[in-house]
């Protein structure tokens, strides 16, 4: 197994230092992972597209925004404008072609995400529309839970059903995802491994991203 990339998520960053937090771990970073958070979908508040237009100006990472809103259809266009590089939105809010259809007219990357207890099927119907697929191994809202091992099968069985219809969709895993478990979600199929707190709560950022990157390969 080569080759996952590694994103930092930087809602385990120093909020009021975040341009110094992510040019210490720009060099072991493939994209940067921003957690978008309404205090309604999960009961946490967090940024919105006026942060993302400061991190733009600070960085040339790919920007992962990734929107546990109960309404994101009224941000897209903000975040395209604030530049994002790609958006997901949860399956749980409904079905989300029409929200796909905004995000490619805006020229977004199309993420969708489920949470640990979604089944698989919800997801399935989409796989053809989307770039990229993240799992939940944590409950949305916050960093630093543990990791929700069983969340592993339904990415094995996701990395089945890419590998067999020969589908363009990156595998991203979100939550808990350290150096004991990101082997783990790498053996399972995950492409995009992202940490927050095991990254950014580490005394040496960079080495610990670089540790992960190490553990899953
Ligand atoms: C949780 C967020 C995650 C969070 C992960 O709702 O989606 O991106 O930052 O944090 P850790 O890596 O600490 O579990
Ligand atoms: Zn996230």
């Amino acid at each position: 197994m080569t080759g996952v990339k590694i994103a930092p998520s930087i809602l385990s960053a120093d909020f009021a230092a975040l341009a110094d937090d992510i040019a210490r771990i720009a060099g072991e970073a493939d994209l940067l992972h921003v957690d978008v958070m309404d205090g309604h979908f999960v009961p946490n508040l967090t940024i919105g597209a006026p942060v993302v237009a400061c991190l733009r100006k600070h960085t040339d990472l790919y920007l992962d925004c990734h929107l546990m809103v109960t309404n994101p259809g009224d941000l897209l266009d903000a975040f395209a404008d604030a530049g994002a590089d790609g958006c997901t939105v949860h399956v749980e809010l409904g079905d989300p072609r029409p929200l796909f259809d905004r995000m490619r007219a805006l020229d977004l990357r199309v993420g969708l995400t489920l949470n640990p207890e979604t089944p698989l099927p919800e997801v399935v119907p989409y796989l053809s529309d989307i770039d990229t697929l993240l799992f939940m191994s944590v409950h949305p809202g916050f960093g630093g839970q543990s990791f929700i091992a069983d969340v592993l099968m339904k990415v094995a069985e996701a990395r089945r059903i890419i590998d067999r219809e020969n589908l363009a969709v990156e595998i991203e895993i979100d939550g808990g995802i350290n150096e004991e478990t990101a082997p783990l979600a790498a053996e399972a199929g995950a492409d995009i491994l992202v940490a927050g707190s095991a990254i950014f709560h580490a005394k040496d950022p960079a080495a610990a991203a670089r540790a992960i990157r190490l553990a899953a390969e």
